[in-house]
């Protein structure tokens, strides 16, 4: 009750229907008597009481209206003490977790406990050595010293607006009627059957903050929602303390605090898909309509103040709009910005406004450039937005172009807060522990890093009183991880929501007991220096190139490719040597000869028992084509669509396009992928026609096509892809597919079993055809063609029929995410199945390979190696793992002579999150080439 917190005033609905002249004699008694805070003032006039004035029907509710607008937001002052939760679903069993290895989210992510919880009534109900013998029904769960944390937060997510499987019909992110529209909310469109909860789930995501797009500078209200199905099945039952209003529309206890509400703000490039603007006009439109919000609210600031002094004469109706109203709380601190915004001058442009107009940002999404201009930042109104931003993701535009994998650990030093989230599905929000690990492992602390997906974003959308801490009185909202949660290919094992077990018959795979602790990363503090000192461009390219005797020391590891296999060399602690001369190995093992005369003028490199590997190969992406994804200025552009008629008639009847003709080296995305290991690209001409051509094989580390070893191979594979996602009916595409398979002369090679074709599919009913036209074919040549094919969403659903085929698979992505309708039916693997896709289709001696997607992923190829020898269903061992992208890849798209380039890392194998790429061994060039 009131009462407490607001003294002398009586509660409308307290005593039915006092007399109305008592009760507002009452009120204003009491206005009198209440202390300010600091947002509005209002002048209180002592003898309101004594005025004969004519008072409004409405006055007590507009009195209580103009009150509450003095209370800041955030749960209201018991909060703590609650015993159960708003959101506790009855007939939930209490749940004891028995020895965990607890990380609290205290200490500033410092805590780590070792003990029980209990879950109970939807609330951690204790954490640590617990006395529970009062209780009957409990379910036991018994982590055997497990890791366990609060659910992840991701503050950043389109799940259930962009919704999954994505169908044109039903993209709900952007509204096209207006720029600034702070009355729309994304709970309208949030559709409660997106098929990516589940997963979301089983990546340990219990809570996200669902965001409208970024088209508009205003795309409207965020909702913090938590992810678990409801018996209700509707959005509503999802959120997570919605605004009051938005649980009763139609009545709000004003005396309650108000609760937090998020909202999305956009600036710099995005905003122009709406409305074609400039940043001027963007910036313009902000303006404008912050300057209608803050006219509004002093109207009601005066309007108040009278109130409350009683001088009610000529006052009239309180002054409100409702498409402004959610502007007008971002003005009184209520609302947390949530600010797509990635350039110094669109953070210095949001700054000015924040100071223009006196209100804060909670914080800078995506935020590219943050890391190069914290200052800026420190002048908000308000104290520093944090950075919520991805780890690896970038380059993809010019507001991209000079982010840094560095940039979480270089913000952290300057005290700005960091978070890490998903943007799904641009990234797919499953694995937002990945960008923490990412994160991590490019120098943020262990500490920061789990805070930045658990209790930094949880804070920034002032949900922390309630949600990311293993505290009691927190909701029970825990997940127990099958290794340390920055460990490469950490995955949940189980997954409680509101107390309620996720997973009924949850799948795990045990992981090396080296996961189970935080990875010891690497020294990045000179990379970090250079990012910012090179305003985030700093040089990629190898900075020695060696043709002289180069001497490797305690090297605790050497795998290297043989004809087409992995092997392992040697793998112990010894203090092995490895001698390289021009580029090629000439002693591996003791070589105690290094140690002479012979070698006194040799460059030495302590491994610090660190690894030789072969060079991985990146195919998929259009790496080597293209400098910045989204300007189609700065790449090759799309080969013509035979399908769609728009083929120029200066090529003749069926141009096949290659890619080698339209090679582009020294973009950073190439540049990082060879840093970290990735010494071959395998490119497709890009666009989305039938057939797009032939394929280029090249190094990463090259300077132009004329180099030495440059070109790897010229023609490749042939390119085809059959999509239901095309502007030709699947019937079309087949029926097109078997006259150039059986007729077309550029397809010769292809119908002669001397030219792989590479076909994209995801589709198990396209695939299904394609095994039968691979029959069919094969029957009038009497020739096996090499077919391969790539992207393969469906293809384990085939598996036995791939297999007896003689038909390999490039997986892409490699660890499945159903994005359109025909890659619905994926196997997502623990805990959600035993089986992964790669498990499966290896079972059944399929070849299996792995791609990405998208350039930016090339570098990550070594921890998608390492993700997928962890979590494998059967096992697969990291020489195999290796294979999945080098030899398996190289055989299965036609590599006649792979490159035979050798990475050497620093303190660790390739592929860990502990060691350091140094340098490449390049037999080609006759070089080792260090960084
Ligand atoms: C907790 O689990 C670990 C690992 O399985 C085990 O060694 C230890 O004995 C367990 N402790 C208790 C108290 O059960
Ligand atoms: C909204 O509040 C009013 C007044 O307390 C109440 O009568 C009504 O049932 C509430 N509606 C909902 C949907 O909670
Ligand atoms: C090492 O370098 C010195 C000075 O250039 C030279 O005199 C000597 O012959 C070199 N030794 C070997 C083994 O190459
Ligand atoms: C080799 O490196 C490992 C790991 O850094 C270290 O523990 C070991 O002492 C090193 N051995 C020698 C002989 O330097
Ligand atoms: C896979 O190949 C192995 C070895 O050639 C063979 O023993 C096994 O039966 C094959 N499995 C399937 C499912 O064809």
């Amino acid at each position: 009750m009131s009462e407490k917190t607001l003294p002398g005033y009586l509660h409308p609905r307290a005593n039915g229907q006092p007399k109305r002249s008592t009760r507002i004699f009452g009120l204003f008694a009491g206005a009198a008597l209440l202390s300010l805070g600091s947002l509005v003032s209002f002048t209180l006039s002592n003898n309101a009481e004594h005025r004969t004035t004519r008072i409004p029907l409405h006055a007590e509710e507009t009195v209580l209206k103009c009150r509450q607008l003095l209370l800041p937001p955030g749960p209201p002052a018991d909060f703590a003490s609650r015993t159960i939760s708003d959101r506790f679903v009855d007939g939930t069993k209490p749940v004891h977790i028995k020895n965990a290895t607890i990380w609290t989210g205290g200490v500033d992510g410092h805590e780590v406990i070792t003990g029980d919880i209990l879950l109970d009534r939807g609330l951690i109900q204790g954490v640590g050595q617990l006395e529970l013998s009062s209780y009957s029904e409990l379910v036991e769960y018994d982590a055997q010293g497990a890791w366990v944390t609060p659910g992840l937060f991701d503050l950043h997510s389109h799940v259930g607006v962009y919704s999954l499987p994505r169908l044109d019909g039903a993209a709900d992110g952007n509204s096209h009627n207006g720029n600034v529209q702070p009355w729309l909310r994304s709970l309208d469109g949030l559709n409660t059957h997106d098929t990516a909860f589940e997963a979301i789930i089983a990546g340990g995501i219990t809570t996200g903050v669902v965001l409208p797009g970024s088209a508009n500078s205003v795309g409207g209200q965020a909702f913090v929602v938590k992810y678990r199905p409801t018996a209700e099945k509707t959005p509503s039952a999802m959120l997570l303390e919605p605004p009051h209003s938005i649980v009763n529309g139609s009545y709000v206890d004003p005396t309650l605090p108000p609760r937090w509400r998020q909202m999305k703000h956009a600036c710099g490039e995005n905003p122009r898909r709406v409305y074609s603007q400039t940043r001027m006009d963007n910036i313009w439109d902000l303006r404008e309509g912050y300057n209608k919000a803050r006219v509004l609210k002093e109207k009601q600031d005066t309007y108040c103040a009278s109130a409350l002094a009683g001088e009610w004469e000529g006052l009239g109706e309180y002054p409100d709009d409702l498409q402004w109203e959610a502007f007008v709380d971002v003005l009184r601190g209520r609302v947390k910005i949530h600010n797509h915004c990635y350039e110094a001058v669109d953070l210095d442009n949001m700054v000015r406004l924040t100071n223009e107009f006196k209100f804060p940002i909670a914080a800078f999404h995506h935020a590219h450039e943050t890391y190069l201009v914290p200052d800026a930042l420190k002048r908000a109104y308000g104290g520093p937005p944090a950075a919520a931003i991805f780890a690896t993701n970038g380059r993809y535009k010019r507001e991209a172009y000079r982010g840094s994998e560095f940039a979480p650990k270089i913000l952290a030093d300057n005290g700005i807060q960091v978070v890490m989230k998903s943007d799904h599905p641009v990234l797919n929000s499953r694995y937002l522990a990945f960008e923490a690990q990412q994160a991590h492992y490019y120098g943020l602390p262990a500490n920061l890093a789990l805070a930045s997906v658990i209790t930094t974003p949880a804070k920034i959308a002032g949900m922390d009183h309630r949600v990311a801490a293993v505290k009691p009185g927190y909701d029970a909202d825990v997940v127990v991880w099958d290794s340390h949660p920055l460990a490469l290919g950490a995955t949940p094992k189980q997954v409680w929501i509101d107390g309620i077990p996720q997973f009924e018959t949850p799948h795990s795979v045990i992981k090396p007991a080296s996961s189970q602790k935080s990875p010891e990363t690497p020294n990045f503090e000179q990379e970090a220096k250079d990012a910012v000192q090179y305003d985030g461009l700093p040089p990629l390219k190898a900075a020695t190139s060696n043709s002289g005797a180069v001497v490797f020391t305690n090297v605790s590891e050497m795998i290297i490719k043989k004809e087409s296999n992995i092997i392992t060399t040697f793998e112990d602690a010894g203090n092995n040597v490895v001698i390289v001369e021009n580029g090629h190995i000439t002693c591996s093992g003791s070589c105690a000869i290094a140690f002479s005369e012979e070698y006194a003028n040799a460059t030495f490199m302590d491994l610090q028992g660190g690894s030789i590997s072969p060079g991985l190969t990146t195919f998929g992406s259009p790496l080597g084509l293209q400098h910045i994804t989204q300007e189609s200025s700065t790449g090759d552009g799309p080969a013509p669509n035979h399908l769609a008629g728009k083929v120029p008639g200066l090529l003749g009847p069926l141009p096949l396009v290659a890619a080698v003709d339209g090679l582009l080296y020294e973009s950073r995305d190439m540049l990082l992928a060879y840093r970290h290991g990735v010494t071959t690209g395998i490119s497709a001409p890009g666009g989305r026609g039938l057939v797009s051509g032939f394929s280029v094989a090249f190094s990463t580390g090259a300077g132009h096509k004329l180099e030495d070893g440059a070109v790897i191979q010229n023609s490749v594979a042939i390119h085809v892809t059959l999509s239901l996602d095309s502007s030709t009916s699947v019937s079309t595409q087949v029926a097109a597919l078997r006259h150039l398979l059986l007729e077309e002369a550029a397809f010769e090679d292809v119908r002669k079993g001397l030219q792989t074709i590479v076909i994209h599919v995801d589709s198990a009913d396209i695939l299904a055809t394609l095994i039968l036209l691979k029959r069919e074919v094969e029957g009038k040549t009497g020739t096996a063609i090499k077919l391969t094919v790539a992207g393969a969403a469906e293809a384990h659903l085939l598996a036995a029929e791939l297999g007896e085929a003689g038909v390999g698979v490039i997986l892409m992505p490699a660890r499945s995410f159903p994005v359109k309708w025909e890659q619905q039916r994926v196997v997502l693997g623990p805990p959600l199945t035993a089986e992964t896709p790669i498990g499966i289709l290896r079972a059944h001696n399929v070849t299996v390979a792995i791609g990405v997607e998208e350039q930016w992923g090339a570098r990550n190829t070594r921890f998608e190696v390492g993700w997928a020898a962890l979590s494998a269903s059967t096992e697969l061992s990291r020489t195999e793992a290796i294979a999945l992208a080098s030899t398996e890849l190289e055989e299965l798209l036609g590599l006649t002579s792979p490159s035979s380039d050798l990475v050497v890392t620093q303190k660790g194998g390739l592929l860990d999150f502990e060691s350091k790429v140094v340098a490449i061994i390049s037999p080609t060039k006759g070089v080792v080439e260090s960084f």
